[in-house]
């Protein structure tokens, strides 16, 4: 069983000076100044990087905590080439390296599309082992998302074919508007899903509706993709990314380390056998144990009371422990 993070007796619950300022998370890029925006009945401040294929906002106030991820190549409708590649990458190590991240929001700045995977364009462009690169890369870069420590949330609202429906199963949740269409196309390409579509889509829908996705392409919508579990909502159009937001603020509003615990147990547990599984589900709680959440959670409960984050420190009152 590989090693656990050392985080027992580290709180990461976020600090006042996070909740009421907001700050910018870089990707390579310069920050533009700070945007307004309205999330739902909140308002939340933002600030955007300028440009690139891939952007990271982080949300303040009541939000702190949330980050969005947005991919945002329209010309190309998302495809993943090698400038997205390295936003991708870029992003990813930027969220993973913030230890006030909470919970990451992935979704499109594009309309009617989430990603229309590989740049078809660009690989017609490249030798055989120049494509190998290319995919080995797309596949470890997925794996890190799918390895970040924080909850993440895909937003699909249209299409999400081949690599951009690869990078939504290393999402741990899905969330879909009805006019979604999902499919990965590559065996009509005379490939195969190469960035973990072969690996992940049965872990999630089973081996044999995985097989059938796959040997025929077929793309399917968001309510077939709901009812065979590949999506955890599929939400009328234009609604999913403030559903994935419903979902980020309620994770939020939980212990941030149990959370990660919780992520951890699982991923580490399912890839084991139960012994195994219930081993690291130990582990995972012995580094809950000394933290200053689980107290605080004991002590609201005593007292009949929401847990405060005031007393970690946090600006807002919240739910945090359990
Ligand atoms: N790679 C490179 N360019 C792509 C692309 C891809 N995967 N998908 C779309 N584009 C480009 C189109 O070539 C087009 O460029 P152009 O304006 O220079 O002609 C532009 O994006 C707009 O695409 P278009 O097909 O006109 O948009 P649409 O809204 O009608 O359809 C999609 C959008 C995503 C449904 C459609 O483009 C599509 O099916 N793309 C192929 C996806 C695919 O097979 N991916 C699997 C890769 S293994």
């Amino acid at each position: 069983m590989p090693g656990f993070p050392a985080l027992v007796g580290r709180s990461i619950f976020r600090s006042s000076s996070h909740a009421l300022r907001s700050t910018h998370l870089t990707t390579g890029v310069a920050a533009a100044p700070p945007l307004l925006h309205r999330f739902g009945s909140r308002r939340a401040l933002i600030i955007q990087t300028l440009s690139g294929p891939v952007r990271i906002e982080r949300l303040s106030d009541s939000d702190s905590g949330i980050i969005e991820l947005k991919l945002d190549r329209p010309e190309a409708k998302n495809a993943i080439g090698k400038e997205m590649l390295r936003g991708l990458q870029n992003a990813i190590e930027t969220i993973g390296n913030d230890s006030s991240a909470n919970v990451v929001v992935v979704s499109s700045s594009v309309p009617k599309v989430f990603c229309a995977g590989a740049d078809l364009k660009e690989r017609k462009l490249m030798s055989a082992s120049e494509v190998q690169q290319f995919v080995n890369s797309l596949r470890s870069t997925f794996s890190s998302l799918e390895e970040l420590s924080v909850p993440t949330v895909a937003v699909i609202e249209g299409a999400a074919l081949g690599g951009g429906l690869e990078m939504a199963l290393s999402c741990d949740l899905r969330v879909c508007g009805e006019q979604s269409t999902f499919s990965l196309p590559e065996t009509g390409l005379a490939i195969i899903p190469g960035a973990g579509g072969t690996q992940r889509l049965p872990r999630i829908v089973g081996r044999s509706a995985a097989k059938e996705l796959i040997f025929t392409g077929r793309r399917i919508s968001g309510k077939e993709a709901v009812s065979m579990g590949l999506v955890n909502y599929c939400v009328p159009a234009g609604e999913a990314h403030h559903k994935a937001l419903e979902i980020a603020r309620d994770i939020n509003q939980k212990g941030p380390l149990a959370i990660r615990m919780a992520k951890q147990a699982i991923n580490k547990g399912l890839e084991v056998d139960m012994p195994s599984a219930l081993d690291a589900e130990e582990e995972c709680y012995e580094q809950l144990l000394d933290t200053q959440d689980r107290l605080e959670g004991l002590a609201a409960f005593a007292e009949k009371r929401k847990p405060s984050c005031a007393a970690l420190r946090c600006a807002a009152p919240r739910s945090c422990c359990c």
